[in-house]
């Protein structure tokens, strides 16, 4: 495996394997990879020939400098797991190298961007759409890699690429969990033993209203998953809402989508996460 940090250098490698008519998958991260991610490795080896992963954490998308400042970086640890699963390249560009100025673009996905994590974390979509059609111009692939932990995110990446008019595709993969349930996430590190017992509440929580759900209305489930966690010490709720996974806008009442997904942001002690289960569809 090649660990590559200039765009320069990567699109040598890549312009190379393409006049062999090879294919291009890419797995955009932020590092601190986990079976999660590598889930996501994991398929783009078996689809495509070559396989990019970027290790990158995006300054652009942190609304809070303290979240940046903390998030884990494990460039070393990353790069290994990366060779063991079968990576092409590894690629971890500087700040300067991904942003030699300011990125002064402005996507606007409404309504998609105005709810949920676009609602809480201002600008963090912006930045998410910055860097992806980034390394979509420099990786140019044929198929990109994105987890459905981040539901919202997926729904605005594949929007991105309709409105830029781009051709790839963008393949949605299952959340990967661990053995008791919480998903998988970067920022699982960040949390003590007893945050990380907490937190199991959270998918516990959503399982169980998938099946409290088959025989209450929406509002009473949407109630249920807030009860739970607002009376769980240490959680805070930052929001649960039942969206329609196409329009990610919220729903009344469980007839009014075919598919219908739970999404959740809360913070355990000072750690933000996010989970969603789907209901239909
Ligand atoms: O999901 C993530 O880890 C990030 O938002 C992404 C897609 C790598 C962009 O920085």
């Amino acid at each position: 495996m090649k660990i590559i940090d200039t765009i320069k250098d990567l699109r040598l490698l890549l312009d190379e394997s393409r006049a062999a008519g090879k294919s291009v998958g890419l797995v955009p991260t932020m590092g601190a990879l986990h079976a999660g991610h590598a889930s996501l490795v994991e398929r783009a080896v078996k689809e495509n020939d070559v396989v990019v992963v970027s290790v990158f954490v995006n300054p652009t998308q942190f609304n809070d400098k303290n979240d940046l400042k903390n998030y884990p970086r494990t460039l070393d640890a990353d790069c290994a797991l990366l060779e063991r699963i079968g990576a092409t390249v590894a690629f971890a560009p500087s700040v300067e190298e991904m942003y030699p100025e300011e990125d002064t673009r402005q996507f606007s996905f409404a309504p998609l961007d105005t709810v949920m994590e676009g609602a809480c974390r201002p600008g963090h979509f912006n930045g998410v759409a910055q860097i992806v059609s980034k390394l979509f111009y420099a990786v140019e692939p044929d198929r990109a890699y994105f987890g459905e932990k981040d539901f919202q995110q997926l729904a605005i990446i594949r929007e991105m690429v309709r409105q830029l008019g781009m051709e790839l595709e963008i393949v949605g993969c299952p959340i990967v969990r661990e053995e008791d349930g919480l998903a998988m996430s970067s920022r699982n590190t960040l949390l003590s033993e007893d945050e990380r017992e907490r937190a199991l509440t959270i998918s516990s929580t959503l399982f169980a209203s998938a099946d409290f759900a088959k025989v209450n209305t929406l509002a009473a489930t949407k109630a249920f998953v807030e009860d739970m966690i607002n009376d769980t010490p240490g959680l805070e709720l930052e929001y649960y809402q039942i969206v329609d996974g196409n329009t990610l806008q919220e729903i009344g009442e469980w007839s009014d989508s075919d598919y219908v997904v739970g999404c959740i942001a809360l913070f355990c002690g000072n750690v933000r996460l996010i989970d969603n289960i789907k209901y239909k569809g």
